[in-house]
């Protein structure tokens, strides 16, 4: 497939780093294109782990072009350590980074008023990751942000900073928070613009370029779908369209040049962070975390677990178009006597089908579940769809039918060869 676009299909921290790795030996260009450092993609190659925040996954592999597009907002301070942190493993970073120019700056300020907002909630929080990303994107479409454009000019960016430290330090000692030096924020940004200079260019024409060169891409989405600004479950999402859709306008690669949607899914649930999670279960949260899994990437925190739901997941394959699937984690499944999936929510009297837009009546779901017999054996080094338990085969078949779309990839541990293409 030429363009290819990779999304969550839950609340993010679907296993996307590891399809995405798999993924782009056959893609020539691995664009992101909305989010921020919010983001932690974990990959891990022979023995070594490594967890991308900012810069695509595909910087793993030496041969491909990788694209920060406009879509996502830069917090140049932490892209610099990505960077300089990635060098010093020995992975290359130089022409095979682009940065786009029009992209937006998480500004100290973003991430200061970010956690305090958040704080301010109360029992209302978000549980935000804390680096800045509403704020930010807030600035945006308020059209007070500022641009990787503007930090490239010292003095443009000198000017316009004066005036947003100035606004936000009021709003910071409001809030009781520590009001920022302009001299401080101005040359801890003067000093990471001048290394990222090198990578920002027109990105929007760079890839029209390539892609008229006949080169294949594959965008690597962020988040998941129930995470999106627009059809997430609203207002515990983050502040980007992570859905399809926000593939090309993160991009100006227009939606009919787009070949490909795959949905990538656990074989169960997971969320972290606040609000609503019908299929949450503590025995599902206990077995996994005592297996050491899903603690956050990039906070470290525990996320709720639960089962598989399939109103979700049928959900993201609507507002997403989903052509092919990706079933993540399914090993995480493998001592389990019973599997359970939500095929649909009663509230009350009321049964629904689709997720409820209401976050109270999102809140009081209770989930119809289906079961299924485990299969009680390792799948880790399976690597054939016809070697998979029956069992399994069965759930898959089953998770898969009930989201729709074609079954393509199944992962069963974390290693780029812990996968197979059906
Ligand atoms: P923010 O994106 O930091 O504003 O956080 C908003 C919500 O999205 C919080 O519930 C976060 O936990 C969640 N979130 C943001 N990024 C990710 C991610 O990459 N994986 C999973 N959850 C995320």
């Amino acid at each position: 497939m030429a363009n290819t676009i990779l999304v969550g299909a839950q609340w993010g921290d679907e296993g996307k780093g590891k399809i995405i790795d798999v993924l782009t030996e056959t893609s020539d260009i691995v664009v992101r294109s909305q989010g921020g450092a919010n983001a932690g993609h974990t990959v891990i190659v022979g023995d070594e782990k490594f967890v991308l925040h900012l810069i695509p996954s595909g910087i793993l592999r030496p041969d491909k072009v990788c694209v920060i597009a406009n879509g996502v907002v830069i917090d140049p301070v932490s892209l610099v350590g990505e960077i300089e942190g990635l060098k010093q493993r020995k992975i290359k970073v130089g022409k095979n980074l682009l940065i786009s120019e029009t992209a937006h700056v998480v500004m100290p300020y973003h991430r200061e008023l970010d956690g305090l907002r958040d704080h301010k909630k109360g029992k209302n929080k978000i549980g935000t990751t804390k680096r800045g990303i509403g704020p930010t994107y807030g600035d945006k479409a308020a059209r007070v942000g500022l641009r990787m454009i503007d930090l490239m000019d010292p003095d443009r960016f000198a000017e316009k900073l004066k005036g947003r430290v100035r606004e936000n330090n009021a709003v910071i000692k409001a809030w009781g928070g520590t009001p920022l030096s302009y001299k401080k924020v101005l040359a801890d940004y003067q000093e990471a613009a001048a290394k990222l200079k090198p990578f920002v260019t027109n990105t929007v024409v760079y890839l029209h370029e390539a892609m008229n060169a006949g080169k294949r891409m594959l965008f690597e989405g962020a988040q998941g779908t129930f995470l999106d600004i627009d059809h997430g479950t609203y207002p515990y999402v983050t502040s980007s369209n992570t859905v399809a859709g926000g593939a090309s306008t993160g991009s100006g690669v227009p939606p009919h040049r787009m070949d490909n949607v795959l949905g990538v899914m656990k074989a169960y649930t997971t969320r972290v962070g606040e609000g609503p999670m019908p299929t949450h279960n503590d025995a599902v949260s206990d077995l996994l975390h005592g297996m050491g899994r899903e603690f956050g990437a990039t906070t470290g925190r525990a996320r709720r677990c639960g089962w598989f739901d399939s109103v979700l997941t049928r959900h993201a394959a609507m507002v997403n178009g989903f052509d092919d699937l990706a079933v993540t984690n399914l090993d995480g499944l493998d001592t389990c006597e019973t599997l359970r999936v939500c095929v649909a929510y009663k509230v009350g009297r009321k049964t629904f089908e689709h997720l409820p837009n209401d976050k109270d009546d999102l809140a009081n779901c209770v989930p119809i579940y289906q079961d299924f017999p485990g299969w009680r054996s390792s799948t880790e080094n399976v690597r054939e769809w016809k070697k998979l338990p029956v069992n399994a085969r069965n759930y898959l078949k089953a998770i898969t039918q009930l989201t729709g779309g074609r079954l393509k990839i199944v992962s069963v541990g974390p290693k780029r060869e812990q996968t197979f293409m059906l």
